[in-house]
């Protein structure tokens, strides 16, 4: 609380309209300093007396930042949750609430166009035309992989992955896909998906897309083992949390031509990129934007801070990952 009398909530970072002012509403905002750096301790402090956080998916929330025994609320403006460990949170009696749906058709649109990007080469001849080197029309220049009839594999079906798996149809592609809790029939045959294995996904995908959240089972899924299991003409995406790829196995894989190709829009050590990725031309790297359209993001501010303005006002938020967390 406030000298205001008004309940507080650390803002991490500037979120988009109309986010700032729903919170304003519900509470008074202070802002984290921009200068200091997001480890536990120094948010601990920041949050001295808030009821609540609002949080970046780059922001560590841990036991140290949960141990505060005025917050009732953490708002992740993400869908993504692993920043935040959610068995403390609840623990602690902290609720914590995401920003599910509104990225879906962004990133989803997103992955689509790594897949363009990287089979039909567009960063790279977009680089060459700005280095003075297109001298003419020519029949072997630049070649790249069709898109429209291959087979995209397509690595957890949540609403993301149906939402490639709807784009793909427009291309005509075989949609294979694999998730550890397969869709009903009828959605199948909708999505025009069949589900296999990793394996057999892996070994007959041409594009293999990720959509899975970051766990302890998905950390490293893709690593020299699946690599080695993939066409040499494969194309990884990662949209999902960079640790989901061993990013040194990718590098190798790439550099060695075990796979084609890869579009990149995450990281293992974000916002660290593995050197061996900056040096390769057969990947396309993005700096984790694949949900940022600006209603997108806006929409994802709105939810948090309407999560965040729910708590605050002692109602339960609508997005809580951990209900159980307060009555
Ligand atoms: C998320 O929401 O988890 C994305 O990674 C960022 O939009």
């Amino acid at each position: 609380m406030s000298t205001s009398g008004r309940p507080r909530v650390l803002l991490m970072h500037p979120i988009l309209d109309p986010g700032p002012a729903i919170l304003a509403e519900a509470a008074e905002v202070i802002a984290y300093p921009s200068n200091r750096p997001l480890d536990q301790q120094n948010i601990r402090q920041a949050a001295e007396g808030c009821i609540g956080i609002v949080s970046h998916l780059k922001d560590p929330i841990g036991p140290v930042v949960l141990s505060n025994p005025t917050l009732h609320c953490v708002s992740n403006v993400a869908v993504g949750f692993d920043n935040i460990d959610v068995a403390t949170a609840t623990a602690n009696h902290v609720w914590v609430t995401n920003t599910p749906g509104v990225l879906d058709d962004a990133t989803s649109d997103f992955a689509f166009a790594l897949m363009m990007a990287v089979s039909r080469r567009i960063v790279q001849a977009d680089s060459f035309i700005r280095q003075g080197n297109f001298r003419g029309w020519e029949i072997d220049m630049m070649l790249g992989t069709d898109v429209h009839d291959a087979t995209l594999g397509i690595v957890g079906i949540g609403r993301i992955g149906r939402g490639l798996a709807r784009r793909a149809k427009g291309f005509n592609m075989r949609v294979l896909y694999s998730d550890t809790n397969p869709l009903q029939r009828e959605t199948e045959q909708q999505l025009g998906a069949t589900h296999v294995e990793l394996p057999r996904l892996l070994a007959e995908s041409d594009f293999i897309s990720l959509h899975v959240p970051l766990t302890k089972e998905t950390h490293h899924l893709i690593s020299t083992a699946q690599f080695a299991q993939m066409k040499p003409t494969a194309i990884l995406i990662n949209t999902s949390r960079g640790p989901v790829v061993d990013e040194a196995a990718l590098v190798e894989a790439l550099k060695t031509h075990r796979i084609g190709g890869a579009g990149i829009d995450v990281y293992e050590r974000e916002p660290a990129v593995h050197p061996g990725l900056i040096a390769l031309h057969n990947v396309v790297l993005a700096p984790h934007i694949a949900s940022a359209t600006t209603r997108t993001r806006s929409e994802m501010s709105a939810m948090a801070a309407r999560n965040m303005a729910t708590a605050v006002r002692g109602g339960r938020p609508p997005n809580v990952l951990n209900p159980e967390a307060r009555k």
